[in-house]
Order: structure tokens, then C-alpha cells, then sequence
């Protein structure tokens, strides 16, 4: 369908979310709505990000946040954009994001019945240095027709109606799922749409790729220890497994969906439960590999399966290759 060369039927990431609205007769619309504003902070962030250097988006902004990290001003401008937008959609409630310590109660009027956990920008640390970085979200539907309370986000991942993150990277990715399959979307600057690139993505059941930070190879357990040596001398007959590791969870796990093989973030010394959050990095992450085919544990049990307790608290992970995933569970199982 492309007349001089401009594609005059392109399956958009609007068109896709409506299409997949057709298939619950019950929908509202609300979640198109929802993800039709989301779509636009995440637009600005990717133009943010592009002229951060131009428009001296680098460098501190002056405060650490609950997290006890420096936060970058891209991290202000980032959270900023997201809060604006979902609040302006009246689609949802409640709002968690890793840069605000409290809960975000959406004022009476502008009110739905979603809510939204996101991490508004996934891997700060590689800004400056032109790594990519990214934005992750996950959404749940308020469980009654009460007032949203803190109990109608302190729940399992599995009860997400969708989940998802956008990487910006060489180019501008949206990886979606809404329960039904994963699809990649590449933004179109030109039209300024997000152009479906990546039908029914799926994760490899074995991959050749393990990705974790080495640096903290002291602090791991005998059975990951174990594991991680394995993969670079394996048992005669195995072959060696590569090493890739970004900084950025969402680069990380994204080339774990597109390529196979295992994302690590294990307990460390300082960190018992791993440095990565629950709501709105492990849960988002494990729903989206796990409707590509792969897993997503702690180790011990299944991310999706977790009952939170507090809105920011972090779990250890591995995700990726079924296989992988497996295998490497049944060399933490040797040391429990
Ligand atoms: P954020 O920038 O949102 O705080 O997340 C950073 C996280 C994640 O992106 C990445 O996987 C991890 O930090 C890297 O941590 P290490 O530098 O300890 O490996
Ligand atoms: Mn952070
Ligand atoms: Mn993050
Ligand atoms: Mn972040």
C-alpha cells in the first residue's frame, strides 16, 4: 500500500491497541485511552533524550531519591511527562513511579479505574554516556468500584491487564503486551507513530548470551556462582555462552527477548533482595518474557506469583530462555 514511497496503510500501535479493544466486547476504551497518552510522554522522552546533551538535560539534578541514587534531570523531566499524562488521560487512580517515594492519588475528577506502575527512566547511570535507556510500565485494573487504595497495587504481577517499556536506543521501541502475545513497535519520527515491527514476539527456548554484572561475582551464592562459571567452562560436550551486559535493564532484557539466553540481577552484599524493584521493573519485565515464552524467577519462587508489601521493593531476577532459566534454578537448588 505505499503510494510514492509513503506507506498509506501502516498497522500503528493505535490501530493495534483498537483492534485488540474489539476482542473484550466489555472494553470501555479506556485502556486504548490510557496507552494513547502514555504513548505520548513517551514520545517526548525519546525527543528529550535525543537533544539531552543540546538541551543540557545532563548532569545532576541536585537531589537523591528514595532510592538513594543522584537523580538526573532527565529522571525529573521523564517522571514529570509520565505523571502529566496518565493524570490528564482520567483513566487512572492511583500511580507508582521509583522517583516518588508516596503513592500518586489522581485528584477526584480526572479519575479511572486504572493504575499505573513505571519506572520513568530505566538506566539514569547511562544517560550521560549516550548508553540507552529506557521507561517501564505495568497496569492494573482497580479491583472495586471503591476508592483505589494502596491495596489495589500491593498485588501480584499476574493480575496486570498489560505491561510493557519503551527503549530508546538506535531507534525508539514500544514492546506492549495487553495479555494476548507480545508486539514490538518502532517509532515512525517522520509521522511520529509507533509502526507495528515486531508481530508476536517470542523468546527463544535456549539462548547463547548470559548477562549479569561480574562485578559483583563475590557476593553471589555457591549456586550461582556455580552456574556463572559453568557457562563460561561448560561440562564437555556444552558450549561457552557469550557475555553481554548494558546497565539498563530494559536494553538487557530486550535483547534477551530478540536473541535468547538469561538476564541476572542476583542478591548482592549491599542488596539482599537484589537492586531491581518489584512493581515496576521485575513485574513488568516478568509478564512480558513470560508471554514470549520465557520464565521470570527469583530464584525461589515466580516474580508474577509475589506478594508485594511495599510499593518499592526490590526482588532478585532471572528472566530469559525457558532452558536457560531452568538450568540455571537447578544449580541454585543443588545448595539449598
Ligand atoms: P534506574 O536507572 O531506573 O534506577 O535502573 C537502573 C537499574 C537497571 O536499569 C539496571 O539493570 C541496573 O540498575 C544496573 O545496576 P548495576 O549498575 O548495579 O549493575
Ligand atoms: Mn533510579
Ligand atoms: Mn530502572
Ligand atoms: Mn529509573
Amino acid at each position: 500500500h505505499s503510494q510514492f514511497g509513503i506507506e498509506t496503510d501502516s498497522m500503528t500501535l493505535q490501530r493495534f491497541v483498537l483492534h485488540e479493544q474489539r476482542k473484550h466486547a466489555d472494553a470501555s476504551g479506556e485502556l486504548t485511552s490510557l496507552l494513547t497518552s502514555m504513548l505520548v510522554a513517551i514520545k517526548a522522552i525519546a525527543s528529550a533524550t535525543q537533544k539531552a546533551g543540546l538541551a543540557k538535560l545532563y548532569g545532576i539534578a541536585g537531589s537523591t531519591n528514595v532510592q538513594g541514587e543522584e537523580v538526573k534531570k532527565l529522571d525529573v523531566l521523564s517522571n514529570e511527562l509520565m505523571i502529566n499524562m496518565l493524570k490528564s488521560s482520567y483513566t487512572t487512580c492511583l500511580l507508582v513511579s521509583e522517583e516518588n517515594d508516596e503513592l500518586i492519588e489522581v485528584e477526584e475528577k480526572k479519575r479511572g479505574k486504572y493504575i499505573v506502575t513505571f519506572d520513568p527512566l530505566d538506566g539514569s547511570s547511562n544517560i550521560d554516556c549516550l548508553v540507552s535507556i529506557g521507561t517501564i510500565f505495568g497496569i492494573y485494573k482497580k479491583r472495586d468500584n471503591g476508592p483505589a487504595t494502596v491495596d489495589d497495587v500491593l498485588r501480584p504481577g499476574s493480575e496486570m491487564v498489560a505491561a510493557g517499556y519503551a527503549l530508546y536506543g538506535s531507534a525508539t521501541m514500544v514492546v506492549l503486551s495487553t495479555g494476548d502475545g507480545v508486539n514490538g513497535f518502532t517509532l515512525d519520527p517522520s509521522i511520529g507513530e509507533f509502526i507495528l515491527t515486531h508481530p508476536n514476539m517470542k523468546c527463544k527456548s535456549k539462548g547463547s548470551i548470559y548477562s549479569l554484572n561480574e562485578g559483583y561475582a563475590k557476593t553471589w551464592s555457591k549456586g550461582m556462582a556455580e552456574y556463572i562459571r559453568t557457562r563460561k567452562e561448560p561440562a564437555a560436550g556444552k558450549k561457552v555462552m557469550g557475555q553481554r551486559y548494558v546497565g539498563s535493564m530494559v536494553a538487557d532484557v530486550h535483547r534477551t527477548i530478540l536473541n535468547g539466553g538469561i538476564f541476572l540481577y542476583p542478591p548482592t552484599a549491599s542488596a539482599p533482595n537484589g537492586k531491581l524493584r518489584l512493581l515496576y521493573e521485575c513485574n513488568p519485565m516478568a509478564y512480558i518474557i513470560e508471554q514470549a515464552g520465557g520464565l521470570a524467577t527469583t530464584g525461589k519462587q515466580r516474580i508474577l506469583d509475589i506478594k508485594p508489601t511495599k510499593i518499592h521493593e526490590r526482588a532478585p531476577i532471572i528472566l530469559g530462555s525457558k532452558e536457560d532459566v531452568e538450568e540455571c534454578l537447578e544449580y541454585l537448588a543443588k545448595y539449598d
